[in-house]
Formats: C-alpha cells, sequence, structure tokens
C-alpha cells in the first residue's frame, strides 16, 4: 500500500455484493487511507451487502437513487457534512437496462424501458456531476470516474440498450468535464473495463462466451473487478492530475487486438 489516497475524501456509488467492481473499489480506497460515504439506491440497500463493506471501511451510508436529484442533494451536502469538508473524489459505478432484464431484444425495444435505463445508466452521470458542481462540492484536482464499456464504440449484439447508454455517459464525460475542469480543476473521465463476472455484467445474453472470447482475445487477459479498483484508485490519486475527458481502456489489449492466436486456432480446418 502506497497511502496514495491519504486525507482525500469521496463518494463511491454503486457497491451492491462483493463482486461489484464499486465494493472493491472502496475495499482498495480505503487500504490507501481515503475516507468516503457509500450509496446506492435504497432498492439496492435491501438486496446488498453493503453494511458489511460499511463496517470493514469505517464508512456511513446514505441511500440514493441516482435519477433523483432531491436524494443526490442530501447525498452530497450529507457526505460532505460527514467527511468534514469538500470531496476528492467520486466513482459512479451504475448501470441497468430494463429491455435487458425484460429480455427485450434490442429491435424490439419498449420505449418507457430504454428511458428507464437511460436515466439510471447515463443522465444520472450528469445528474451527479450537476450536483456536485452547484453544491461547489469538489475540491480542486479533485477526480470523478464512471465506469463503460466498449460497446459504445463497437456492437456486441447482446448488450442491447446498454450500448447506446454507455455512448450517452462517454460523451457526458467529455462534456461536463470541459466545465469542471476550467471552472474547479476537476477531472472526469471514465474507465472502459473487461468485461467482469458481477450482477450487472451476467444479466448480459450470453454472458460466459462473452468473457471467455474476451480472455482469450486480450494479450494481457481480462482485467478484474480488483484491477479495476487499482486503476481507479491510480485516477483518483494526484499521480494522474492532468488526465482528464478521457475514455480510458483497461481491458488487457483487447480494444486494439483484431485476432489472437488462440481465437484463429478454433477457426483452422
Ligand atoms: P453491479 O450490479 O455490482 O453494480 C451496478 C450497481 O448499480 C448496483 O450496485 C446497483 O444497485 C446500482 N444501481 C442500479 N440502479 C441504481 C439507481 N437508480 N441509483 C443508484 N444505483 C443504482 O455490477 P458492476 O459490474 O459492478 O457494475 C458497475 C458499473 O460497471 C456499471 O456502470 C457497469 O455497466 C460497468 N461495467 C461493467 C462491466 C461488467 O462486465 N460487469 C463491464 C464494463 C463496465
Amino acid at each position: 500500500m502506497y497511502n496514495l489516497l491519504k486525507g482525500k475524501r469521496g463518494i463511491i456509488f454503486g457497491a451492491l455484493d462483493e463482486n461489484s467492481i464499486a465494493w472493491k473499489t472502496a475495499e482498495r480506497v480505503h487500504e490507501e487511507g481515503g475516507t468516503f460515504v457509500l450509496t446506492n439506491a435504497p432498492i439496492a440497500m435491501r438486496m446488498g451487502q453493503i453494511n458489511e463493506l460499511a463496517e470493514k471501511t469505517g464508512s456511513e451510508i446514505i441511500p440514493a437513487d441516482a435519477t433523483s436529484m432531491e436524494d443526490l442533494e442530501n447525498l452530497v451536502s450529507k457526505a460532505t457534512e460527514i467527511l468534514g469538508g469538500k470531496l476528492d473524489f467520486v466513482l459512479h459505478s451504475i448501470g441497468m437496462s430494463v429491455n435487458v432484464r425484460k429480455g427485450r431484444h434490442y429491435t424490439e425495444n419498449n420505449y418507457d424501458f430504454s428511458a428507464k435505463g437511460w436515466d439510471v445508466s447515463a443522465l444520472s452521470f450528469h445528474k451527479v456531476m450537476q450536483t456536485l458542481y452547484k453544491q461547489d462540492a469538489m475540491n480542486e484536482w479533485g477526480s470523478i470516474v464512471a465506469l463503460t464499456y466498449m460497446a459504445a464504440q463497437r456492437t456486441f449484439p447482446d448488450y442491447n440498450d446498454m450500448a447506446d447508454n454507455k455512448a450517452y455517459l462517454e460523451s457526458i464525460a467529455r462534456s461536463f468535464g470541459y466545465f469542471f475542469g476550467k471552472e474547479k480543476k476537476v477531472r472526469v473521465n471514465t474507465i472502459s473495463q473487461s468485461p467482469t463476472p458481477t450482477t450487472a455484467g451476467q444479466g448480459v445474453k450470453g454472458f460466459s462466451g462473452f468473457i471467455s472470447y474476451a480472455e482469450k482475445m486480450s494479450p494481457l487477459g481480462n482485467a478484474s473487478a480488483q484491477d479495476c479498483a487499482d486503476y481507479t484508485v491510480s485516477l483518483f490519486s494526484d499521480l494522474t492530475k492532468k488526465v482528464t475527458m478521457q475514455n480510458l481502456f483497461h481491458d488487457g489489449g483487447f480494444s486494439n487486438t483484431g485476432v489472437s492466436n488462440e481465437v484463429i486456432e478454433r477457426f483452422e480446418d
């Protein structure tokens, strides 16, 4: 451990259970000396094991539906109060598609479902940042990270409307990143993570084929949730102060690989 986040305060969204990327990140941030408030949708609190994580990391939990401005305003003002000052880091680790959940094919999407999934998975990132911005809740050289997937750039047929939500999310990082950088010296980035066996990940149809294929395609193998936590810590630290408005691929090299020998071998006669 390097004490990379000593004295830094933040908010971590999206720890549902021990497989969650946000859960691993909370553990790593704690190890690096950061303090934080944990938050999740009220419904997820009942399903998840967030209390265990809070105890382990000495954190308080404030429930918030990330689509509700009222909940977000309450969260940000309470978090700065509890932590004793402005924030240095925020992790947005939230995703949900109603079309995926209900098994609606992309060509048969229900638009009420699409709108809900977009609000939760994409617009919520704008809502979180607008709340932080208006309350002037971020310290200078703070860092905001959201998680995304490469289906925003390339087609993965079973990723459904989450692909569109991720494209929108990545665009928000650039657009808000400009204003947050100019006005408050805060950086905003998205991490484009390998397929990862979590509740959200496993909701994608054909996930086991998908994750094994990515593993075989990536020269370094898939990045795990633990690897993602390490990378996020680096983005929260003072070692990456001038990295902003980027979509950062964290995928073992998958995104720049045309084909691997392992994959070719499977197709040879
Ligand atoms: P997860 O299922 O553990 O986390 C998703 C979280 O979103 C849950 O904690 C859930 O309660 C929360 N959430 C849903 N609706 C919410 C709302 N209205 N308000 C607040 N929180 C809400 O799964 P995972 O994989 O850790 O997901 C985290 C992020 O990583 C998501 O953005 C996901 O799309 C992204 N990601 C995941 C990959 C994977 O293969 N698992 C790959 C690339 C990105």
